[in-house]
């Protein structure tokens, strides 16, 4: 795989395949020919130099506590818990498969993947795909390494600002964000670098929470927003995403919770 190096738009990075390959661990560095090094630390590549600030919904991401029980205590009940009905997480990767359809040989990103749920919902569906998961955090990417061992889904797991991706333009056949959208300090920022590297054709899931159309909701999400959660209604949400250059192919929301299909405008 092909990375961009974070010093310099001209030079690129090879990232052997052994690298995503979970089941041997990968230690090592990878460089780019101008000579800029990074540490590959079980299979986990770390592009991140100096760290940037982080609100503390981000910095929460960080605490090993937060990584070791986010999916099975709250990932894996929280669609059910937010549109207030029976919603599995096997329905959410089914409309995910659906909608992204993943093709072998394909290219995939999952955006702040956590514990890399979406990146390893698309790496076993479509094994011939190659499937990245990019995240700020160390311990989710750490706690997404062993998921996606004991699942013998293989990824790269890149540690990277989403701000500022290590790709070059058009390069993905599909991207995958599920609940990152509300944690992003610059969520503009992101969506631009996610057309950016996205092919013309491609597609985007996305997955995120609206502001609360219920005054106690909306009490609880305004009582969030100081550790830097944030919240659009759907209008505000779509300008975002058309503001970015992606157009809206299909789209439902079940409560504060909501789906779109976006592809390149
Ligand atoms: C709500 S969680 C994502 C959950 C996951 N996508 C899922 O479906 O289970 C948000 C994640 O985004 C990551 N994140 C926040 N800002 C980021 C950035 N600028 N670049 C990369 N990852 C970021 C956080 O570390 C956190 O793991």
């Amino acid at each position: 795989m092909e990375l961009r190096s974070p010093v310099s738009e001209r030079a690129s990075i090879e990232v052997p395949e052994e690298a995503s390959h979970l089941s041997k661990p990968f230690n090592g560095t990878v460089c780019s020919r101008e000579g800029d090094e990074y540490p590959v630390v079980n299979n986990i590549i770390d592009l991140i130099r100096e760290p940037k600030e982080f609100s503390f919904a981000q910095s929460s991401n960080h605490w090993k506590v937060t990584a070791a029980l986010y999916e099975d205590i709250w990932r894996k009940r929280s669609l059910s818990i937010l549109t207030g009905e029976e919603f599995p997480i096997d329905k959410e990767k089914e409309l995910l498969l659906e909608w992204v359809s993943p093709a072998a040989g394909g290219l995939y990103l999952d955006v702040g993947c956590s514990t890399a749920l979406y990146a390893r919902a698309l790496k076993k569906a479509e094994p011939e795909a190659r499937v990245v998961a990019l995240d700020l955090s160390m311990q989710m990417l750490d706690e997404a390494r062993m998921k996606s061992e004991a699942d013998e889904a293989d990824l790269f797991l890149l540690r990277a600002d989403a701000r500022d991706m290590p790709f070059y333009g058009k390069v993905f056949d599909g991207l995958v964000m599920g609940g990152t959208l509300n944690e992003l300090s610059d969520e503009l920022k992101v969506l631009f670098e996610c057309r950016r590297v996205i092919k013309d054709e491609g597609v985007f899931f996305m997955m995120h929470l609206l502001r609360s159309s219920t005054w106690y909701g909306r009490l609880l999400q305004d009582s969030s927003e100081w550790s830097g959660l944030k919240f659009w209604d759907l209008d505000e949400s779509n300008q975002l995403f058309e503001r970015a250059g992606f157009h809206i192919s299909e789209q439902f929301s079940k409560g504060i919770v909501c789906f779109t299909r976006l592809k390149a405008a």
